[in-house]
């Protein structure tokens, strides 16, 4: 990585602003249902603490929209976080207000404070220089450790930077080294796995990775479109019409790359969308009216894993079928365990795809799961992420 680090530079005794990610989810009693990302958070915080640094965490929750709501706090994280340090976190009950600013000058080497939720202020995600300026005057430092929201250009991820020497914590580092060497330096065969509902979302990352890979196995909701676009009906699957000459387009630039694009031969379709529903597995190309595709069937399991016990690096970003339903994680699961049992490196892309891996209990047995969902799929696409670019050049 071309970006400064906590490590290069003399951060002992200091006041440090750190921007974590802690969007985790929460259920009704606001319990912490996965502390993935606050766990990966502690190794910057603790290195922090070890150099003697007063440090002040800050983060966002869900989506407020500038306004304060109770529900949206980040109170449990404090929580979370001060059983995980076996450590006093000091929670502020506001963001750059009386109580924040007060506990930040009173914060003294080796302590640790939390400000409430960004998004509670709008000029967080307008990324307002006043509201930016007045995070900075907090501190001496800034350090983004927050990869799953460097692809948002927002106060406390960029606008910061501005005001303060800007550099990356370790878990941002971690990541692109994973995700970078994945795309730039890979092993190969190179294999892509794309899933997810809607090609609209991943037009961007098929197209850079044609580019980049050996071969491309497309499944989820995303893979009707292609049927279609080959002039298959789909039934009532999920299907874009407005996006059959762009899946033609990808399909052709396959071919002139070299890539193997490979799709599902046969599927899995449901009569409604519902747990529970009678379902059976059919051809690609026979899907009857009113039924639903829901997963890929056992032929295309059958492929996909002959395909992918060949690579040398697998990345894997969104889930090939509907697997929070039982009768349909059968594709995603099966996925997941060929992916434990290789000898490859394999990088699972944030969000849903980690999820499944979590669920399927493998999460230990993967090279690397980011923590970034859009973050890493803007990755993949090779965007530049504004959280990274406004950290100071090594
Ligand atoms: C995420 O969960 O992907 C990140 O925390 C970013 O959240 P956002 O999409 O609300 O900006």
């Amino acid at each position: 990585m071309n970006k400064k680090t906590v490590k290069d530079i003399d951060l002992k005794g200091k006041k440090v602003l750190v921007r974590c990610d802690f969007n985790v989810p929460m259920d009704e009693e606001k319990n912490i249902t996965d502390n993935t990302r606050i766990v990966a958070a502690l190794p910057t915080i603790k290195y922090l603490l070890e150099n003697e640094c007063s440090v002040i965490l800050c983060s966002h929750l869900g989506r407020p929209k500038g306004e304060f709501k109770p529900e949206f706090s980040l109170k449990p994280v404090a929580k979370e976080l001060s059983k995980l340090l076996d450590k006093e976190v000091i929670m502020a009950q506001d963001v750059v207000g009386e109580d924040a600013s007060q506990k930040a000058a009173k914060l003294q080497q080796g302590e640790i404070m939390l400000l409430e939720n960004v998004r509670f202020h709008r000029e967080e995600t307008d990324n307002e220089p006043e509201f930016a300026k007045k995070l900075a005057n907090m501190a001496e430092i800034y350090v983004n450790d927050a990869f799953g929201a460097a692809h948002r250009a927002h106060a406390s991820t960029a606008g910061v930077a501005a005001y303060l020497p800007a550099v990356s914590g370790f878990l941002i580092e971690k990541e692109l080294e994973f995700l970078g060497n994945a795309l730039n330096n890979p092993k190969r065969p190179f294999v892509a796995i794309l899933g997810g509902a809607k090609v609209s979302d991943k037009i961007g990352v098929i197209d850079s990775l044609l580019e980049k890979v050996d071969t491309l196995i497309i499944g989820g909701g995303m893979a009707y479109t292609f049927f279609k676009a080959q002039g298959y009906e789909v039934g009532d699957s999920i299907c874009e019409l407005d996006k059959l000459d762009l899946a033609k387009s990808l399909m052709e630039k396959a071919k002139s790359k070299g890539v193997k694009l490979m799709l599902p031969i046969d599927t899995k379709i449901g009569k409604e969308f519902k747990p529970d529903t009678e379902s059976k597995t059919v051809a690609w190309t026979e899907i009857p009216e009113n039924w639903e595709g829901f997963d890929i069937g056992e032929e295309t399991i059958k492929i996909f894993e002959e395909e992918i016990r060949k690579a040398k690096t697998v990345v894997w970003n969104g889930p090939v079928g509907l697997f929070e339903f039982d009768q349909f994680e059968i594709g995603t699961n099966s996925i997941a365990r060929v992916l434990s049992q290789i000898d490859a490196t394999t990088i699972i892309g944030g969000g849903d795809s980690a999820a499944a891996v979590k669920k399927a209990g493998l999460e230990d047995k993967m090279t690397h799961i980011s923590t970034g969902g859009g973050a890493s799929l803007e990755f993949l696409e090779g965007k530049k992420l504004p959280g990274i670019e406004c950290l100071q050049d090594k």
